[in-house]
């Protein structure tokens, strides 16, 4: 009897790690879509830009691409024109991240609000996206 109800509690814990395994945030699903746009990666990121690379694929990349290339059906490069510092400076990325973002750009849908993210992690991500585009040419 002991060992049986052994076996019924460990298939039970087995179930409940594939689920939460499964239901872990979108995030961590790799970016399967094609890139839409070629980046450039800088030489070196400083450890600020670095740790914004592993927020921004934690974050953002199921939809904006690894890196910000895009994500094709799914979301646009933020390694892209229209996202320069002119049109799109920094307080355009908080209010993204923490408001989300009306379809207006593309026909991708609405960007949802990511609202686990605080200030300076949103920092750490422009940081890095900034330094991106400026090795591919956008300012
Ligand atoms: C569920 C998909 C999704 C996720 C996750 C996502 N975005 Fe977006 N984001 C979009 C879409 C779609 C747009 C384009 C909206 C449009 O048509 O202009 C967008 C637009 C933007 C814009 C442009 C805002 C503007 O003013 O036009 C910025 C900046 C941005 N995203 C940054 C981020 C960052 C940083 C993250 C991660 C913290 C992130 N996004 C996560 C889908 C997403």
């Amino acid at each position: 009897m002991a060992a049986q109800r052994v076996g019924v509690i460990a298939a039970i814990v087995g179930v409940v790690a594939l689920l939460a395994v499964w239901a872990w945030p979108r995030a961590d699903v790799p970016v399967t879509a094609a890139a839409m746009v070629d980046v450039v990666l800088p030489a070196e990121f400083t450890d600020t830009q670095a740790a914004g690379a592993t927020l921004f694929a934690q974050n953002c990349a199921t939809c904006h691409g690894d890196h910000g290339a895009g994500a094709e059906g799914i979301g646009p490069p933020l390694v892209h024109i229209i996202y320069e510092t002119s049109h799109h400076p920094d307080g355009a990325f908080y209010a993204a991240v923490q408001l989300g973002v009306q379809a207006h750009h593309w026909d991708y849908g609405n960007m949802p609000r990511q609202p686990d993210l605080t200030e300076g992690q949103i920092a750490r991500i422009i940081d890095y996206i900034r330094a991106v585009q400026r090795e591919n040419g956008i300012f």
